[in-house]
């Protein structure tokens, strides 16, 4: 077959610092993998060479953003990093109040206790686990409204994040405008893949939800990403700047929450920003309780500045296009060794399907689980289950069996080489040879919430 590879998306970065790892061999990661359970969250970190649990504060910032920790204010209150903060969200992305959180999940907490009753309803295309358990605590329902095709692995769908408005519209229906106090609407949707959202789409949501009064939420964590997929391939942006589109995206939404440890390039952080003075007061308050002053919400002053610098840079044209230039070069090479991956290939990693990869084992066996333990046996990468062990269960007690059941490699941001990329697909390519002597697993240990962090298994005989 021949190869899609595109050679031009070159870093525009060079090196300056490095990170020696540790180099395994394979019985040093049997013993590893056993001790962990068969999770690789559960793994030490010094044990793996090739680190894509996550994209999640896990990119390697610029010389100007070390630079700018050095220019942290840590004072109490009122640091004028937060206001440098502050400044680059209303220009850059557009929103008017902003409040800084420890990371996302701080935003999402805040948001649902400051917008959600008891009953509430909350559709969203897809689900992510942090973001659906707060709603859930706050008391709402979510209710999936993604289009069908998210779904399905193999559509190659160019917007497999958009919202099925019809599905939208029954769920209005039977619940009614008043019950529904915001869609939650993920740019780059995470579960399924990495996919885009159309702009389209979003206008078509907003024309919607203004005329029965509910709000839009954005999850912006992928903003840019996704930007970098309208430009790609949606009509009339090919000449768009990243920033342009952001912008515009923003535009169609009343509020977001973001976790800046992804797009924005730092280690640590977050924010929720609404344009509405209520919703920014209450959030206000709540903060106090579970982050910290307004102005600094769980972050020093040193990491407001590196997030505001982040974010100017996560927003260059030049930037986008490497990095997901890189995402898509390893795809393409998994492909050309016929791995199943999800199509078409998503913003921040690749998503193996673990049900075609390992056809012999039933969900109840963890496919994606066992699938991601032999990925760092067999070459010390490390990824991550994103299926049934990850869609937890409902509040009656089932499990969830979500369609997708995959394996996600994720691709930190300005970390590692083509050559790594390479040894990445080899190794994958290596376990899809023996899959049909690959055994499942059972789980041993299962924690109340997000278990998937902690669960423990072992391996079936
Ligand atoms: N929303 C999305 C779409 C995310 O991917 C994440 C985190 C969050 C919210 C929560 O943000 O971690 O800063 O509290 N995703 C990480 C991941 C954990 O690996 O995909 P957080």
């Amino acid at each position: 077959m021949k190869s899609k590879i595109k050679s031009s998306w070159a870093e525009p970065y060079k090196m300056k610092v490095v990170e020696l790892l540790k180099m395994t061999d394979r019985p040093q990661r049997l013993k590893s993998i056993k001790e962990a359970g068969y999770n690789t969250f559960l793994l030490k970190s010094e044990d793996v060479y090739i680190d894509l649990l996550t994209d999640s504060g896990t990119s390697a910032m610029s010389d100007r953003q070390w630079a700018g920790m050095m220019l942290g204010d840590e004072a109490y209150a009122g640091s004028r990093n937060f206001y440098h903060l502050e400044k680059v969200i209303q220009t850059l992305y557009g929103y008017k109040y902003i409040i800084p959180t420890h990371q996302g999940r701080g935003a999402e907490n805040i948001l649902s206790k400051a917008l959600i009753k008891k009953g509430d309803i909350i559709p969203g295309n897809m689900y992510f686990t942090t973001t659906r358990l707060h709603q859930e605590l706050a008391g709402a329902k979510f209710v999936d409204v993604i289009i069908d095709e998210a779904h399905d692995p193999a559509s190659e769908h160019p917007f497999k994040g958009n919202v099925d408005m019809d599905k939208l519209k029954q769920v209005v229906e039977k619940y009614g405008a008043k019950r529904i106090p915001y869609v939650c609407i993920a740019t780059s949707v995470n579960m399924a893949g990495g996919q885009p959202i159309s702009m389209q789409n979003l206008k078509d949501l907003r024309a919607y939800t203004t005329k029965l009064g509910i709000r839009i939420i954005h999850d912006m964590t992928r903003v840019a990403e996704n930007a970098y997929f309208i430009q790609q391939r949606e009509a009339g942006y090919a000449k768009k700047s990243i920033r342009a589109i952001v912008k515009e995206i923003n535009s169609y939404t009343d509020g977001a929450t973001m976790s800046a440890k992804k797009d924005a390039l730092v280690n640590i952080g977050g924010f929720l920003a609404t344009n509405e003075w209520d919703v920014y007061e209450e959030a206000r308050n709540l903060v106090v309780i579970y982050e910290g002053l307004h102005t600094y919400g769980g972050l020093a002053g040193r990491d407001m500045e590196a997030m505001a610098i982040g974010i100017e840079e996560s927003l260059s044209d030049e930037h986008i296009r490497a990095r997901i230039g890189q995402v898509e070069y390893l795809g393409q090479k998994m492909l050309d060794y016929g791995i199943p991956i999800v199509l078409p290939i998503g913003g921040h990693g690749i998503f193996v399907d673990a049900k075609k990869f390992l056809p012999h084992l039933t969900q109840d066996q963890f496919p994606a689980q066992t699938l991601s333990a032999e990925v760092y046996l067999e070459a010390g990468v490390r990824t991550m289950e994103r299926g049934v062990v990850s869609a937890g269960r409902k509040s009656n007690g089932e499990n969830y069996y979500p369609k997708l059941e995959l394996v996600r490699f994720t691709i930190p941001r300005r970390v590692y080489t083509q050559a790594h990329m390479d040894v990445i697909a080899e190794s994958i390519n290596s376990v899809f040879l023996r899959r049909d002597k690959i055994k499942g697993l059972k789980m041993v240990y299962e924690p109340k919430y997000l278990r998937f962090f902690q669960a423990r298994f072992e391996r079936l005989k």
